[in-house]
């Protein structure tokens, strides 16, 4: 699902399609990965090496020589030069989605379980256009969990934001508008825009940021949500 919500040009890979298992993985962490990890628990370790591996294995598609991600400032993932990238991991489902910088400015991916948000986080998370088109679009369709799929491309968004900017992007700080194109069932999947309510200014000497765009889709029992922003003038 995750190729889903994702272009052509993206490479995108899930740990499932590696001949791996969890300790394969955390045993392939390169020492300055491992060293920024050992103070975490098992289950966190495990899920920062795997989403580490699917990225190698998509640079390696990439035709890119192996070598670390590190976390840098806030969480972010930094990238060997040439490439960008983003990393998500929940219950079951580890992946990474890559792409030359000619190619894409920044992306950002978040897959989440399809499930509800737990009460008062929908409000804690919107602003009320956005709480009031969930509330619209589960009386139309109940069997998705449109609070889930909000949230996610929210942090969708941030992911592609913070590298561009190493700043905070809170969830008031961003309008997302979804737009269904496919509502079947327990199964959708659409477009979505996230239009960037504060100051715009990117580090990396391109363009403002003032919107991204992505795609979203609900199956299989997951949400996911990707932005991805083109360089100037790109396609
Ligand atoms: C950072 C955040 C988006 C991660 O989302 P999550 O659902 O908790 O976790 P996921 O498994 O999907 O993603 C984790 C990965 O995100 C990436 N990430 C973390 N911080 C990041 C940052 N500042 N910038 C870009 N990517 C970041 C990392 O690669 C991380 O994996 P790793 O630690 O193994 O390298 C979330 O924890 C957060 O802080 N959200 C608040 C900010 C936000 O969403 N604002 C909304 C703006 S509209």
């Amino acid at each position: 699902m995750i190729r889903d919500v994702l272009p052509d040009d993206v490479v995108a890979v899930t740990f499932d399609e590696l001949d791996l298992d969890d300790a394969a993985a955390l045993a392939a962490l390169y020492p300055v990965e491992a060293e920024q990890i050992s103070g975490a628990v098992e289950s966190r370790r495990v899920e920062f090496a795997a989403a580490r591996a699917c990225a190698r294995e998509a640079m390696a598609r990439l035709g890119l020589p192996a070598g670390p991600i590190t976390r840098g400032g806030r969480g972010m993932p930094v990238w060997p030069a040439g490439v960008v990238g983003t990393l998500t991991h929940t219950a079951g489902l580890r992946a990474a989605a890559l792409a030359p910088v000619d190619r894409v400015r920044s992306l950002g991916l978040d897959v989440e379980p399809h499930g509800p948000l737990s009460g008062g986080v929908l409000e804690a998370v919107s602003l009320p256009e956005e709480a009031a088109w969930v509330r619209a679009a589960r009386g139309a369709e109940r069997a998705v969990h449109w609070d889930r799929l909000l949230f996610t491309a929210k942090e969708a968004t941030y992911k592609a934001w913070f590298p561009l900017t190493r700043r905070w992007l809170g969830f008031a700080d961003a309008h997302i508008t979804l737009t269904p194109t496919v509502v079947d069932g327990g199964s959708a999947s659409g477009v979505l825009r996230s239009r960037i309510l504060i100051d715009p200014h990117a580090v990396d000497g391109g363009p403002d940021l003032v919107e991204f765009r992505g795609r979203w889709a609900v199956r299989d029992g997951y949400v996911a949500s990707a932005v991805v922003l083109r360089p100037a003038g790109g396609r």
